[in-house]
């Protein structure tokens, strides 16, 4: 019997270059970044871009962020300003997502972008990523690797668990650094954070030297991401709890918690960074061990917090 785990390919030269060949045939890979895994495909590539649509299960007008390894090759697609190359100098490589104009000329095909007049662009860290980029003469789109509304992958085996044989090359990095997907901004029009992420708002006020504010509500074409229902573990969830209901998991956060099959710590230690790294993963293994039901303690709403209280809003939704 085929091991589902030969799907995942470790990182080599040999491997690289396999994955190079699949995307310039237009197909799709998995692929590590520092913030989650992700669906990579030949972004000049309608073609690809479709098949990324359909294996997510993703509304098409939920646009998708173009990877890139460096400024010559986004300057083709996108204009630049003094305010994204500040930001760029700071923040890239890492995970800050950018929404600027998309060029008329650019080769972006239409649907990665949904047919508008911007796209985002992020140019990852992770070196596995960064090599692969490096390599090939294409951007490439790259949503995270779950089905449309799951939560998102934060290592190889999680996007197996997530596709099964329908994707059968996964470049295996490791843990996700981060955990959580990048920030995105606008820098089309009034500077605004779309969705919150390790790097704040407040941190980019500061290289700006402007008030950055977190985006509430916002039209549904502008950042699909900011849909209500996302990440989600597919089981009743209820935030800001205190007492322990013995049916449930129960998420917590900090040294006062007891261990027990159902608790589950996001940091023992109180640390906000690593909460965000296991997340995620905590979320998956809660859904795979059958819980009905997950209770979640109130986390501080503080740096890396925000994304955190983001991203567990919406998947209790
Ligand atoms: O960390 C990340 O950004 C990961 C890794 C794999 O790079 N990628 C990721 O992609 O989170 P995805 O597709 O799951 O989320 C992309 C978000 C969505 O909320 C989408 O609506 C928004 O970016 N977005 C993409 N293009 C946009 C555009 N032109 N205008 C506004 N929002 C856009
Ligand atoms: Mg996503």
């Amino acid at each position: 019997m085929k091991n589902i785990y030969s799907n995942i390919f470790k990182y080599n030269k040999k491997n690289l270059s396999k994955a190079k060949n699949i995307l310039k045939k237009n197909d799709i890979i998995g692929v590590p970044t520092e913030t989650v895994y992700g669906l990579a495909g030949n972004a000049y590539s309608n073609i690809a871009t479709k098949k990324i649509y359909k294996l997510k299960k993703r509304p098409k007008k939920n646009p998708l962020i173009i990877h890139y390894h460096g400024l010559k090759n986004l300057k083709k697609d996108a204009y630049v300003d003094h305010r994204f190359l500040k930001l760029f100098k700071k923040f890239s490589p890492g995970p800050l997502t950018y929404i600027l104009k998309k060029k008329k000329k650019s080769k972006i095909c239409s649907l990665a972008n949904s047919n508008l007049k911007t796209i985002a662009v992020r140019f990852p860290k992770n070196k596995i990523i960064k090599s692969l980029l490096k390599n090939l003469n294409f951007p490439l789109a790259i949503p995270s690797a779950n089905i449309s509304t799951n939560i998102s992958p934060v290592n190889a085996f999680d996007v197996i668990d997530e596709f099964g044989k329908k994707i059968n090359f996964v470049l295996n990095g490791g843990r996700s650094k981060i955990g959580l997907e990048s920030t995105v901004i606008n820098l089309n029009g009034p500077i605004k954070i779309f969705r919150p992420g390790l790097i704040t708002n407040k941190e980019i006020g500061k290289i700006l030297k402007k008030n950055v504010l977190i985006s509430k509500k916002i039209k549904k074409l502008n950042s699909p991401g900011l849909l209500k229902k996302h990440y989600s573990p597919g089981i009743p969830m209820s935030l800001n709890c205190k007492k322990i209901d013995n049916k449930a998991a129960f998420i917590v956060f900090g040294k006062k918690y007891k261990k027990d099959k159902n608790i589950f710590n996001l940091s023992t230690r109180g640390n906000l960074k690593e909460a965000a790294k296991n997340l995620y993963k905590i979320l998956r293994k809660i859904k795979n061990l059958n819980f009905k039901k997950i209770n979640v303690v109130k986390i501080p709403n503080q740096g890396i917090g925000i994304a955190i209280n983001d991203r567990l809003k919406k998947a209790s939704q």
